[in-house]
């Protein structure tokens, strides 16, 4: 089955090579073809190029994308869309004036979601997970990664792993599951977390693994959640088991788990509203890409990843929207781009590739998503007729999206 899409206004995000990350000034370049086709064959795509140099396929299902631009679709490579309910009463009691520490001390927060989580069934649990991944598809999302955390037993955290997988199988776009079992300490442990810390990685993380539930291992590094000696064990643990690390660090405060990431190879280190000078010297020239979340930035109102300060200093960054109900409870990633322009003074080059390219490579899919390249999936974002990618951040809050493509197929 082939699919030709012709007279493209502008393809975006076009690499001839496979990179695996842009960092520093090569984010600030995004390569497009203006006037140009592609072509799907067997939901890969198979080839592109300038119109006048469009082959003739008798066979194939034409698309006139006259006026309109195609991108590859959003990696959305930090999310926490697996929970049950939602938190709007914290929402309204941040309003009237208590912050997110305070909510969480009165056993708010991740414990209430925890508690919600493991009053509900595995199967309701799959219902209201899958109808944010449809949403955030239609939205432009084509790869995403899901984190546990909100089950905080070993039972709830295989509850939520379970449903992951789920949406794995029953959905065609690439999904990365993450055990993040230490997310919160859960109530039962409240006066010993050693005992937590050593479930974990004792119990947990090998179940886990055995029912191969996970491609990734998460800690929040922060205080009053998990310490740095902590998340340094969990790591180690994971890793010999065989989950690289993606971690939460430095969101409220910056207490050296940026050096646990990289000293064992984190994918990737994800938040960093708190940045040192250190920090951004440890990162640099390693395999592990900085994430920044700037729709939980917006939500709780704390300042946003220093991005600019990053990439001046010719480190990568990638972008994603920590879909989860507390901290950030959407999963639009074009509102994520626009707001990484806005507030974080990232040009719409640099952003479109942190929300793509570099997205990839913060969950390891980097060969098969986030570009225009030849053997890629055809997972693609039509816009609607717009002046300019430009428009897309620029004209924020308003839907510029036409169709999405999965491997080549529209969804409807
Ligand atoms: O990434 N920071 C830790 N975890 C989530 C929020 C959890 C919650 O409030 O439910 C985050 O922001
Ligand atoms: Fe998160």
């Amino acid at each position: 089955m082939k699919t030709l899409f012709k007279n493209i206004k502008e393809l975006i995000q076009v690499r001839e090579e496979q990179v695996s990350f842009l960092r520093g000034k090569e984010m600030s370049i995004l390569p497009t073809i203006k006037n140009a086709f592609l072509v799907v064959e067997n939901g890969l795509i198979s080839d592109f190029g300038k119109m006048k140099d469009c082959p003739k396929i008798s066979d194939a299902k034409v698309i006139d994308a006259s006026g309109k631009l195609i991108l590859p679709t959003w990696c959305d490579s930090h999310t926490h869309i697996v929970y049950a309910g939602t938190r709007e009463t914290e929402f309204v009691d941040r309003i009237n004036g208590l912050s997110y520490e305070d909510i969480a001390k009165r056993g708010g927060g991740i414990l209430n979601s925890a508690k919600q989580l493991q009053n509900t069934s595995e199967e309701d649990l799959y219902i209201q997970s899958k109808k944010r991944l449809e949403d955030v598809i239609k939205l432009g999302t084509g790869a995403i990664e899901i984190k546990s955390g909100y089950g905080l037993t070993l039972e709830a955290e295989l509850k939520m792993l379970r449903v992951i997988k789920r949406l794995k199988e029953e959905f065609s776009i690439p999904i990365k599951a993450t055990f993040l079992g230490a997310h919160a300490l859960p109530e039962a442990y409240k006066n010993n977390k050693e005992s937590y810390v050593e479930l974990l990685v004792d119990e947990m993380i090998p179940k886990v693994v055995e029912e191969q539930l996970a491609d990734f291992i998460d800690v929040f590094c922060e205080t009053g959640y998990f310490s740095v000696e902590e998340t340094e064990l969990i790591l180690k643990v994971g890793r010999l088991h065989g989950l690289m690390p993606k971690i939460h660090v430095n969101q409220f405060n910056a207490i050296g788990g940026v050096a646990v990431g990289v000293k064992y190879k984190a994918f990737s280190v994800d938040h960093l509203e708190e940045m040192r000078n250190e920090d951004i010297e440890i990162l640099k020239n390693t395999s592990t890409i900085p994430v920044a979340l700037p729709g939980c930035s917006y939500f709780l109102g704390i300042p946003y990843t220093p991005a600019r300060k990053m990439i001046d200093s010719g480190l990568p960054l990638a972008i994603a929207t920590d879909y989860n109900p507390g901290s950030a409870p959407s999963g639009n990633m074009n509102f994520v781009v626009s707001t990484a322009c806005i507030k974080m003074k990232m040009t719409p080059e640099e952003a479109i590739n942190a929300a793509t390219i570099n997205g990839a490579y913060a969950m390891g899919l980097e060969q098969q998503v986030g570009s225009i390249t030849k053997g890629k999936l055809a997972n693609l974002i039509l816009t609607k007729p717009i002046s300019s990618y430009n428009f897309m951040p620029y004209s924020f809050g308003n839907n510029h999206i036409e169709k999405i493509y999965l491997k080549g197929e529209a969804v409807v």
